[in-house]
């Protein structure tokens, strides 16, 4: 493994120039070379028309596949492109065909909008919500996930990193068990996917849905979804298109055999061809040095906050991601981070009402979430925490 010339990165990420970004998690600064072959593809857009536009560019989408298949470890043909990472996960989840008594397993840190599509589906076809309990250290228990299966149990739905803390579930052990019992394993990777190494393979998930703007730095309004060959053919997708299927005759359709039946026909070219730089981008530097420096940015930054006066950090489990949060006495979460914002530092808020469960256990209303990635630095860490305590 090569060390990341962090230099050579921040250089090409214009953004640096102009502010400290801690808000990773949210969107991150895309590096030069995206965005150059997105703006390049809008330019040919405005030139020549968006369809001859694609015909010179069919070459970038499919790289698109075969880039992420290196990625996670998979095939082209187990790769869709889709809108953004909910829809992604959208259109996994509501292609399982759900039966009155089918029971989900998730654990409290599972993301607001899976858990208000398993509140739909308890209202629309009568399903069973399971959240397994956490262990000492905060992350899901493994004993207790195990013995919430049943001959009920249908799906087991997963956040890697949820969105509100910096928690990593331990997603390899959970799909070991997914697999013994040859349950359905639903991954929201999105928070994980370009932070941490994913390998599909070696997860055992059958289905993982991602964002392009988040840690993998790609453009916004892009999302991809992972489909384990041997179950495409099981699902049929909520909604389909010409894409998606042939119509053949009359009255009869076929889907298409790979994972693009999951996707639309309409689509954010120069975003798909953006993100697929992105995912070379991040291949070329290395998925283990990321995951090495963002999980040593962020230790630090969360060692920092605890030493400050009044400050207190909220991240549980016993693996930490960059996703760092923590709130501070006599202020609110929403007054620091426009404070940090007038110094042009970018955070975010996470508010109970996106993890009802975890959040709403742990009594905490709000907290600052400062997300870092590998071009940050520690004398970006410096500056936060001067500005944080002035
Ligand atoms: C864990 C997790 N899953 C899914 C999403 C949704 O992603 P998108 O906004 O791309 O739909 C987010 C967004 O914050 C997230 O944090």
């Amino acid at each position: 493994m090569h060390a990341i010339d962090i230099g050579r990165i921040r250089a090409e990420t214009k953004g640096c120039k102009y502010v400290v970004h801690f808000n990773n998690a949210g969107s991150s600064l895309m590096p030069d070379p995206v965005a150059d072959v997105v703006l390049e593809h809008l330019e040919l857009e405005r030139k020549i028309g968006g369809y001859e536009a694609l015909e010179q560019n069919v070459e970038r989408l499919d790289g698109f596949y075969t880039s992420f298949a290196k990625f996670f470890n998979c095939e082209s043909a187990e790769i869709a492109y889709v809108e953004n990472a909910t829809r992604a996960w959208d259109m996994a989840f509501y292609s399982i065909p759900f039966r009155p008594g089918d029971r989900i397993i998730t654990t409290k840190t599972e993301y607001v909008s899976n858990y208000l599509s398993f509140l739909q589906m308890t209202k629309r076809s009568g399903v069973v919500i399971d959240v397994a309990p956490n262990d000492d250290s905060g992350q899901v228990s493994l004993q207790g996930l195990e013995e919430m299966i049943s001959d009920q149990t249908k799906l087991i739905s997963i956040t890697h990193v949820p969105t509100h803390q910096g928690l990593v579930n331990p997603v390899e052990e959970i799909g070991r068990i997914a697999n013994k019992y040859k349950i359905l394993y639903l991954l929201d990777a999105c928070q994980s996917t370009g932070q941490i190494p994913i390998d599909v393979r070696k997860i055992g998930c059958d289905l993982l849905s991602a964002t392009g703007r988040k840690f993998l730095r790609g453009p916004r309004g892009t999302g991809v979804l992972y489909v384990k060959n041997s179950i495409t053919e099981t699902l049929e997708p909520p909604f389909i298109d010409l894409k998606s299927a042939t119509w053949y005759e009359k009255n009869k359709y076929k889907m298409r055999p790979d994972a693009k039946r999951f996707e639309n026909w309409e689509r954010y070219v120069a975003g798909q061809i953006g993100l697929a730089r992105a995912v070379e981008y991040a291949l070329e530097i290395g998925v283990e040095a990321i995951w090495l420096r963002v999980r040593a940015l962020g230790a630090q930054l969360r060692q920092r906050l605890n030493q400050l006066d009044k400050i207190s950090t909220h991240d549980i489990g016993s693996e930490l991601s960059g996703i760092v949060t923590f709130s501070k006495e006599n202020e609110s979460a929403e007054s620091i981070m426009k404070r940090l914002s007038r110094s042009r530092i970018n955070t975010d808020v996470a508010r109970v009402t996106s993890a009802q469960l975890d959040m709403g256990e742990r009594n905490l209303s709000e907290v600052v979430r400062a997300s870092v990635h590998y071009f940050n630095t520690e004398t970006e860490i410096d500056r936060f925490c001067e500005v944080l305590t002035s």
